[in-house]
């Protein structure tokens, strides 16, 4: 018998995004990337999500936290 699991409000790393799907999950396929550069968000506070907004600069500054985004390079042949 397990004890049941403890909910950690205070450790929630997404507070708002898609909060009524029980897992946020994002597919991107490499063919449809556009530009040669495109930031994906980490911090889970752009207003723009998954694409990163620049958001994390003031979540950093706010947390002391070190967060930033994934970006995929597109070469160009
Ligand atoms: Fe989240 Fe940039 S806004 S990593």
């Amino acid at each position: 018998f397990l004890p049941k699991k403890k909910k950690q409000k205070d450790s929630l790393i997404n507070l708002k995004i898609q909060k009524e799907n029980p897992k946020v999950v994002n597919e991107i396929d490499i063919e449809d990337l556009k530009s040669t550069n495109v930031c994906y968000c980490r911090c889970w506070r752009s207003k723009t999500f998954p694409v990163c907004d620049k958001s994390h600069i003031k979540h950093n500054e706010l947390t002391g936290d070190n967060v930033g985004p994934l970006i995929l390079k597109k070469k160009i042949l």
